[in-house]
């Protein structure tokens, strides 16, 4: 099947946005009634160097359930990536949807005692050969009424998952979102926010929201960091000294503009610890959920209009803008994959490189 393709870049005049709030709303390019995606520059870098002029976008599925919400985790085996879908209700865990980069064919499956998996990544268990393709997926069980939030690692060829973890010290997590592995100590780093009890498929939370260090090979575990509302996506920057901690606690049960949609940034000390907490970027529209760095330390977050880019130093230089939620994305060679539960898009031909390309491709800067 052909898609139609949309190309060219959408300049924000951003002195005009300056002076007149409804200029990004009366945009011709954002006006449309239909979803469609649009490659918004707020800095010349983004058209530039980051994307590239030559960078095409479109959509790549549309479907009548939300197969596209969260993870997108590359196995070389297959060749496939796998998304999340969004939680529906208790009477069916939630699906994990294959996206095949052969020929971006949609397929659904379900892993032995994953329940309601949401983000994820690649990773090494210990004693693997920490060189080439990471030889199993980890994801952020959320847990429900029966089942623990855990940590779960898949083998998604030979459909077999393992428990990593699943409490801190015997205390309950309350829904695991988000993990990272550190590419020097192969420590764990994860969030645990509070959605399944907001989505009324987990208790109340009886311990704070957080992020967690866990090392898999000794199973010491620490808490890095608190003082959040809802600890969400993470992410390290390409050279492992800085952490980025989306928060999301605009939305609980319903959403309050009022509560943080803000990045975090820290120093990240002895690959260890956290130190010198401070804000990053903050979203302007929706919430910064899913977040992932490029291999020049731009760091990206899906959001209330698609997916925004900052620099280093947390300058807006554009969005890929497909004009509703995004809760997550995957760089891919040459690309990235933008998740908007019922629909896929696709942004092709770009620059950049997503920070894990080497390590899960095997090709790319790095390798
Ligand atoms: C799982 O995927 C199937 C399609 O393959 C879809 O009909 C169903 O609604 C999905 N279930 C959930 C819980 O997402
Ligand atoms: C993997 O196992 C699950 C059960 O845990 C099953 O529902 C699914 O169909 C299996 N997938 C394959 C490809 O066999
Ligand atoms: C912890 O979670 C398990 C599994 O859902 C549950 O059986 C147990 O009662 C929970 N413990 C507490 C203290 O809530
Ligand atoms: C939104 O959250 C703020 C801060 O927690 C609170 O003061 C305010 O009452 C809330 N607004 C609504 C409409 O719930």
């Amino acid at each position: 099947m052909k898609l139609p393709r949309n190309t060219g870049f959408v300049t924000v005049d951003l002195l005009a946005l300056a002076t007149n709030p409804n200029y990004f709303k009366d945009l011709p390019a954002t006006s449309g009634s239909e979803p469609a995606i649009r490659l918004l520059s707020y800095d010349d870098t983004f058209k530039n160097d980051i994307l590239g002029p030559s960078a095409t976008a479109r959509k790549a599925a549309d479907l009548s359930w939300e197969a596209f919400h969260e993870a997108g985790i590359y196995n070389r085996e297959t060749n496939s990536i796998y998304a999340t879908s969004n939680y529906q209700d208790l009477n069916d865990n939630i699906n994990i949807t294959v996206i095949s980069l052969e020929d971006y064919s949609i397929t659904s499956t379900q892993f032995p005692d994953l329940w309601e998996a949401n983000g994820g990544t690649s990773w090494y268990p210990p004693g693997s050969d920490y060189s080439g393709a990471p030889p199993a997926q980890l994801y952020c069980d959320e847990g429900d009424f029966d089942h623990y939030s855990a940590l779960i690692s898949v083998d998604v060829v030979k459909n077999t998952s393992t428990t990593i973890l699943n409490s801190y010290y015997g205390r309950n997590f309350s829904s695991l979102n988000d993990v990272r592995q550190h590419p020097k100590t192969y420590d764990l780093w994860f969030t645990d926010a509070a959605y399944g009890f907001y989505q009324d498929f987990r208790p109340v939370p009886t311990i704070p929201q957080m992020v967690y260090r866990f090392d898999p090979s000794t199973g010491e575990l620490a808490v890095v960091a608190d003082g959040f509302d809802q600890p969400n996506g993470l992410e390290l920057s390409p050279d492992g000294l800085t952490l980025y901690v989306t928060d999301t606690g605009a939305q609980h049960f319903t959403a309050n503009t009022t509560r943080p949609a803000t990045t975090y940034a820290y120093d990240i000390v002895d690959q260890k610890r956290l130190e010198n907490r401070r804000i990053f970027a903050y979203a302007d529209i929706g919430l910064p959920d899913g977040i992932h760095t490029d291999t020049k330390g731009n760091v990206w977050a899906a959001a209330g209009d698609g997916v925004h880019v900052w620099s280093p130093e947390g300058k807006l230089l554009g969005k890929i803008w497909i004009g509703e939620t995004s809760n997550n994305f995957a760089f891919i060679p040459g690309g990235v994959l933008v998740f908007s539960n019922y629909r896929l898009w696709l942004v092709e031909g770009i620059n950049a490189q997503g920070r894990e390309i080497c390590k899960d491709f095997g090709k790319g800067e790095g390798c």
